[in-house]
C-alpha cells in the first residue's frame, strides 16, 4: 500500500542529508546566484511593498542578499516567528538582521516586541524546502508551517532552491500547499 507520509519521511532524510554534504563555499555562490535570479525576478513584479522571507538553516539557499536590496529598495520585509505550541507562523517587521534572535530550532527570528504584519498584507512570501517538484509541490521539514500558512493566503509565493533539490514528482498529502514558482541558480520555472 502506497503511503505518502512515509515515502516523505524518507525523501526529506536523503534530500537533507544530501544538502548538508555541500561544502559551505559552494552553498555561497549558487545561494549568490539564487539570489540574482530572485531580484531580476522582482523587477519585472510592480508594486510589491511587503515580502516575507525566511532565515535560512542547514545549508538552505541564503536570503540575506535580498534582504539588503529589498531594504535599499524601501520595501518592508519580514520573517516568520513560530509559536510551537499552536503551530503557527506569525510574520513580524525586521529592519536589521542583527537584530534577530535565535529562537526555535535554533532559527533566527524578529526580536520579541517586533511589528507584526497580518498575512493579508504580504505581497509575496518567499518558501523554503527540502525539496520541491516541478508542479511546485515542496517538502518541508514535516511540520506543516507553510502549508497552514498557504492555506489562508492569497499571496504569490516563490520557493527557492538548488537545483540538486528537484525532483519530478512528490508524494503529496491533502493539506500541502504549492508554490507558484520556483527560482534555482541554473533558471526560473513558473508553475502552470
Ligand atoms: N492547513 C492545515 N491545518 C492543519 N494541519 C495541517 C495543515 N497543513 C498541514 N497540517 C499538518 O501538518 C503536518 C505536517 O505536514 P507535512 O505536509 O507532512 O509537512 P511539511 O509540509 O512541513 O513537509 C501534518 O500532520 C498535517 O496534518
Ligand atoms: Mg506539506
Amino acid at each position: 500500500m502506497p503511503n505518502p507520509s512515509s515515502d516523505k519521511q524518507k525523501l526529506r532524510q536523503r534530500f537533507l542529508e544530501e544538502r548538508l554534504a555541500y561544502p559551505p563555499l559552494e552553498i555561497k555562490k549558487k545561494s549568490d546566484f539564487v539570489q540574482k535570479r530572485f531580484l531580476k525576478f522582482l523587477k519585472t513584479v510592480s508594486s510589491v511593498k511587503t515580502v516575507a522571507l525566511y532565515a535560512e538553516c542547514k545549508n538552505e539557499v541564503s536570503t540575506r542578499e535580498i534582504f539588503k536590496h529589498l531594504r535599499k529598495k524601501k520595501i518592508r520585509v519580514v520573517y516568520p516567528k513560530i509559536n510551537r505550541q499552536k503551530k503557527t507562523m506569525a510574520f513580524c517587521e525586521v529592519k536589521n538582521l542583527k537584530s534577530m534572535k535565535h529562537a526555535s530550532y535554533a532559527i533566527l527570528e524578529p526580536k520579541p516586541g517586533a511589528l507584526s504584519v497580518a498575512v493579508q498584507d504580504i505581497d509575496m512570501v518567499v518558501v523554503p524546502a527540502i525539496v520541491f517538484d516541478e508542479k511546485g509541490h515542496r517538502l518541508g521539514y514535516g511540520k506543516g508551517y507553510y502549508d497552514r500558512l498557504l492555506s489562508d493566503c492569497s499571496s504569490k509565493t516563490v520557493g527557492l532552491a538548488f537545483e540538486f533539490q528537484m525532483v519530478k514528482h512528490l508524494p503529496r498529502e491533502q493539506w500541502d500547499r504549492s508554490v507558484h514558482m520556483i527560482i534555482t541558480e541554473k533558471k526560473m520555472r513558473t508553475i502552470q
